[in-house]
């Protein structure tokens, strides 16, 4: 053995021992007090980083509520490449939606599987990590249907507060900002990164920053870590300002109440070990539980549709259209075999020469979230380039998932079909981005420990089909490239749950769709933002729950409308620009950009 190596082998054998061994942090006990200025409900992606930025100003007090505990700095959460192994585990509310009648045909009980965040930092501690933003054209259109301050120009700013760009190429981008608490770096690893761009340019699409000027186009993907580590609100944000005297937390807290006086939120009942507390507010009450949770505590509050109330016998404080208008995206995991041993496997992940990158530089594969490492947005309709959202995206992966994590989503028999690679492969995913579908989260029973059911009504609307059909179409066209063709990638094999149409005709693709279609976890909308006089909006566009007093919503269900792409950075955007609504400061200024 060459000395080389045996120091190799050393390093190999810590790392074999433990690649994270770290020093917990310690919880600080908390005495809660009886009155807070600012209680927030849900320590997620929107409530760690607004309590973060109300606490700035010392004489201004936060009590947190959050329902799950601190996650630990173990493998799973930490290193991208392990985001897989997220689902499931104690920070996972582990949803599920009820049987749907048009979608979900290959899942257990046609049943979709909802996985969300459930401790400090939401959702965001088990998310991908893909950072984008949305179309220009997502925000003006919440401008132009009555939401003041929403614009593109005006949202921009607040995007740009929240990041920290680590990409070089970006730093001088006009688009990107660096000094914020959400680091959006680059993790590139496998060279099928170059077969996508390619083929995105030989299909006529440029070459794009898809958070810059415009979205339509092929990009590298941009992601939120920092240094080869996953950026959670809770490890960016929230476990930074937790020493703050101004901020209490409060863990494995689950709130059942808004208290109201009147028309007017006073304070937060919760349940902590078995005890009931109440906690009395000076100022306001923030919910910011998230696009399953908030409508669920503002309906068990009596805030909420009153038939659907009336029906479990909830004294309705304020008839609002809370839980409707459920928008999600659904994706098609399009999964393509290669010939080359060019892709990210779990053998090449999880190799001693992976993890040594991984330990000294924090990059290799183990870096990488999922090895989802380009994106694509376009218009099925040529005509609206420029001037709406797109309608697809693709998520392009340099590795083909395999059967047993598809499980999670599918069941075992499709899942086993059609995700079979025997090893090295690809995987594009079309994302229908604006669904027409709609559907709700109602309540079940009045007891705040059983989960509200889900229903996204998904592919209710034909007019779904038809747009990711013309999504496959160009799907298709780009495994066709010649840069895809030199590395061998596979046609799509016929799946037997749909044998009885016609191979690659229209139908065919309705019954696969219909089957394999999942959720890319991006629910939103159901505490809808509107003008005041919308009556099919639950919080004005300050963020304020209509006709009460001290109370609003920020989380990603207020959004109007679902964005172009995936929701963490807009869900932060939303809390930064609420802590500025909500302390009453002048809004940044446009950025005419
Ligand atoms: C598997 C997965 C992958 C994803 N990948 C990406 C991605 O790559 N990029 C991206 O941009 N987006 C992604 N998303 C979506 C994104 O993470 C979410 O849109 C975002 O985190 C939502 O933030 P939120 O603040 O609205 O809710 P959450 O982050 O879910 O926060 C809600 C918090 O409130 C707490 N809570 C709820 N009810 C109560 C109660 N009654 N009392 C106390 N606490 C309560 C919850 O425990 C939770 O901590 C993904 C989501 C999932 C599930
Ligand atoms: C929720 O949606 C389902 C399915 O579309 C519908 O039957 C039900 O009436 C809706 N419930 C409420 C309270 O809106
Ligand atoms: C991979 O497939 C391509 C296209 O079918 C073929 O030209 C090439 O020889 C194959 N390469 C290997 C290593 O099998």
């Amino acid at each position: 053995m060459s000395v080389l190596e045996s120091v190799l082998v050393v390093i190999v054998s810590i790392i074999a021992v433990g690649l994270y061994t770290r020093t917990p942090v310690v919880q600080r006990p908390t005495q809660l007090k009886s009155t807070y200025d600012y209680i927030i409900v849900g320590a997620g992606s929107a409530g760690s980083v607004l309590a973060s930025r109300l606490t700035e100003d010392p004489d201004i007090s936060v009590l947190l509520i959050e329902a799950g505990g601190t996650p630990e700095d173990i493998e799973e959460i930490i290193i991208p490449a392990l985001v897989t192994e997220t689902l499931h585990t104690d920070y996972d509310w582990e949803y599920y939606t009820v049987k749907q009648k048009y979608a979900s045909k290959g899942s257990n009980g046609q049943k979709s599987y909802w996985p969300r965040g459930r401790c400090l930092g939401g959702t965001s501690v088990l998310n991908y990590m893909i950072y984008i933003r949305g179309s220009r054209h997502d925000y003006d259109g919440w401008a132009d249907k009555g939401c003041d301050g929403w614009s593109y120009k005006e949202v921009l700013p607040y995007f740009l507060k929240s990041e920290d760009v680590r990409v070089s190429d970006l730093y001088k981008s006009e688009y990107h900002s660096r000094g914020g608490p959400l680091t959006v770096s680059t993790t590139l690893t496998s060279p099928l990164i170059n077969t996508f761009m390619q083929g995105g340019q030989e299909l006529g699409f440029d070459h794009i920053d898809c958070n810059g000027k415009t979205q339509e186009g092929f990009c590298y993907m941009q992601s939120t870590t920092v240094n080869g580590e996953r950026c959670s609100t809770y490890q960016c944000v929230l476990k930074h300002v937790m020493g703050r005297s101004n901020l209490h937390v409060s863990i494995d807290s689950l709130a059942t109440k808004i208290l109201l006086d009147g028309k007017k939120a006073v304070g937060v009942e919760f349940i902590r070990s078995g005890r009931k507390l109440q906690i009395h507010v000076n100022q306001e009450v923030i919910i910011s539980g998230g696009s399953v949770d908030s409508p669920k505590l503002l309906m068990l509050s009596g805030i909420g549709p009153k038939k659907h109330l009336e029906s479990f016998g909830i004294p309705v404080v304020a008839d609002l259209p809370v839980g409707q208008n459920l928008q999600d995206h659904l994706m098609m995991m399009m999964s393509h075999c290669i010939n080359r041993s060019i892709s990210v496997t779990a053998e090449k992940a999880n190799s001693w020469y992976s993890r040594l990158l991984y330990k000294l530089m924090g990059t290799g594969y183990l870096a990488s979230a999922g090895a989802v490492e380009g994106n694509a947005f376009f218009h099925v309709d040529e005509r609206k380039k420029g001037k709406a959202p797109p309608d697809i995206q693709f998520h392009f992966g340099g590795a083909s998932p395999n059967a047993k994590y598809m499980t999670n989503f599918l069941s075992n028999e499709v899942a086993e079909e059609y995700y079979q690679c025997p090893e090295e492969g690809l995987i594009n995913n079309i994302v229908l981005l604006h669904g027409k579908s709609r559907g709700n989260i109602t309540l079940q029973s009045t007891d705040p420990f059983l989960p509200a059911l889900i229903d996204p009504n998904y592919l209710e609307s034909p007019d779904d089909i038809k747009t990711f059909i013309k999504g496959i179409r160009t799907h298709q066209k780009l495994m066709n490239t010649v840069a895809f063709q030199k590395i061998g990638t596979t046609k799509q094999k016929p799946v037997s749950m749909c044998s009885d149409q016609v191979y690659d005709s229209d139908k065919y693709w309705e019954c696969f769709i219909r089957h394999i279609a999942i959720t890319i976890h991006h629910p939103t909308s159901t505490c809808k933002m509107g003008r005041s006089q919308d009556s099919d909006t639950v919080v004005d566009p300050q963020l304020r729950v209509k006709s009460i007093s001290g109370l609003r919503v920020v989380d990603a269900s207020i959004m109007p409308n679902v964005p172009s792409g995936n929701t963490n950075a807009p869900t932060i955007m939303i809390a930064e620009k609420a802590a500025d609504m909500i302390l009453n400061k002048k809004p940044l200024a446009k950025l005419n950009l």
